[in-house]
């Protein structure tokens, strides 16, 4: 069965107007592709990846709606002693409808692949367990990538005779995919260095990725990212550690980020910025000026560093709102960190798309490329500004080929004549 895919606009693939996908891969990719089975015609759209959300939790995903359990500080460490409390009621059930209507929620946005932020501080392992099930259990729709996050952190943590580092060992025994880690939560500085070369002994010793919740602080002397990308580096570790959040990076000083980002060049390390919750739980000690509280996104991307924006949370005790749509996260991204230079508006859809797979290291699986499974979400819009600039809908998401959903486009019933100008 061969499905044509005809007038679209294809992101990074100038001379192309048509997609020919053969039993849920790319076939090819350019113009006059000759006949087929079903003939689709996209209307000018714009055809890009799927979305990535490289950092979400999943297993807190409307955890926020209680109204006896309110962050009144709006703080990041608030959020975590309320959690604690908040999750030893749940059960593996629970969690695993929640998550699935996480997944539900944030695929209707054109979303397909998600690296989960999982909490291991639980002497049962109740939501990597249930992120596992639901994991494998949704593969054929979405990929999951469940990361062993030791929220309350690995050495301050202990329950049960087992500290926060032997429960992310248990996590990745059972299957998770990537080590995390919280070192700027731990008790002390020693603490936290030691946890950070603990995260990266054990993703050695398990073949598993990286990604740690690092340095979300506004303290500019925050140094965790420095011995993580550190030990990265010595291990030959870089491409495949996340460095997620980084607050502090944004707070350094100049000439210290200098050498950094030639070091952070060198090891290859990914970033994540998450630049809604940042934006709301950091700067909460400043009166003014108040920081963003985001790292240097616009400096590594001129730097080449790989870096992604994630929405970390959906109505939970971190932040109240998020709704999983990656349009609204690059919109605040954008603003946030002033990617709006001419030569940033073609190339910013890879903060939400291309980045992120990098970091996931999908590559083999992931992109608008000949011989790839057929992923990609068709967008509202004639080209990538006109995406940005109107904040537009995905129209339609599509999985080896075929509709995870569509949409019609908006009608207006109304008088007006509606001509858009468009760039
Ligand atoms: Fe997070």
């Amino acid at each position: 069965m061969k499905k044509k895919f005809t007038n679209a606009t294809i992101y990074k693939h100038d001379d192309a107007s048509e997609i020919l996908v053969e039993n849920g891969k790319f076939k090819a990719i350019g113009h006059d592709l000759g006949e087929a089975d079903e003939t689709i015609d996209l209307q000018g759209r714009l055809v890009l990846p799927p979305y990535v959300d490289s950092h979400l939790h999943l297993d807190y995903y409307f955890t926020g709606q209680d109204d006896d359990i309110k962050n009144e500080s709006g703080t990041l460490f608030e959020a975590i002693d309320l959690w604690n409390d908040y999750k030893k009621g749940t059960t593996k059930e629970e969690m695993k409808v929640r998550m699935r209507q996480a997944v539900k929620d944030v695929a209707s946005y054109g979303t397909q692949f998600i690296r989960a932020q999982t909490d291991c501080t639980d002497p049962h392992l109740t939501g990597i367990k249930a992120a596992l099930e639901v994991r494998d259990e949704l593969k054929n729709n979405i990929t999951i990538q469940v990361v062993a996050f030791p929220q309350n952190g690995m050495y301050s943590f202990e329950e049960e005779g087992q500290s926060g580092r032997d429960l992310v060992e248990k996590a990745l025994q059972l299957g998770a995919d990537c080590v995390g880690g919280i070192p700027h939560n731990e008790w002390s500085a020693e603490d936290g260095n030691e946890s950070v070369k603990e995260i990266v002994r054990l993703a050695i010793k398990y073949d598993k990725l990286i990604d740690v919740h690092c340095d979300e602080t506004d303290d500019h002397q925050a140094r965790f990212l420095e011995v993580l990308n550190a030990e990265a580096l010595k291990q030959g570790y870089g491409k495949s550690t996340t460095a997620s959040h980084t607050s502090s990076f944004g707070s350094a000083n100049d000439a210290y980020a200098f050498r950094m980002m030639g070091l952070f060049r060198q090891s290859g390390i990914n970033f994540v910025a998450c630049p809604t919750e940042n934006l709301f739980l950091q700067g909460r000690q400043d009166t003014y000026p108040k920081r963003r509280g985001l790292t240097r996104v616009k400096e590594f991307v001129d730097h080449g560093i790989n870096v992604a924006f994630g929405q970390d949370s959906i109505v939970d005790l971190w932040y109240p709102a998020g709704s999983g749509n990656m349009m609204n996260i690059l919109d605040n991204g954008l603003h946030a960190t002033q990617l709006m230079r001419d030569e940033d508006f073609p190339r910013n859809f890879d903060l939400i798309t291309y980045n992120g797979a990098q970091l996931m290291q999908l590559e083999d699986h992931y992109g608008l490329d000949e011989g790839k499974p057929a992923n990609f979400i068709v967008l509202d819009a004639p080209n990538t500004f006109e995406a940005q600039r109107r904040r537009v809908e995905c129209l339609a998401s599509i999985r080896h080929g075929e509709y995870l959903f569509k949409k019609e486009p908006r009608v207006f019933d109304t008088e007006l004549d509606i001509d858009r100008k468009t760039k």
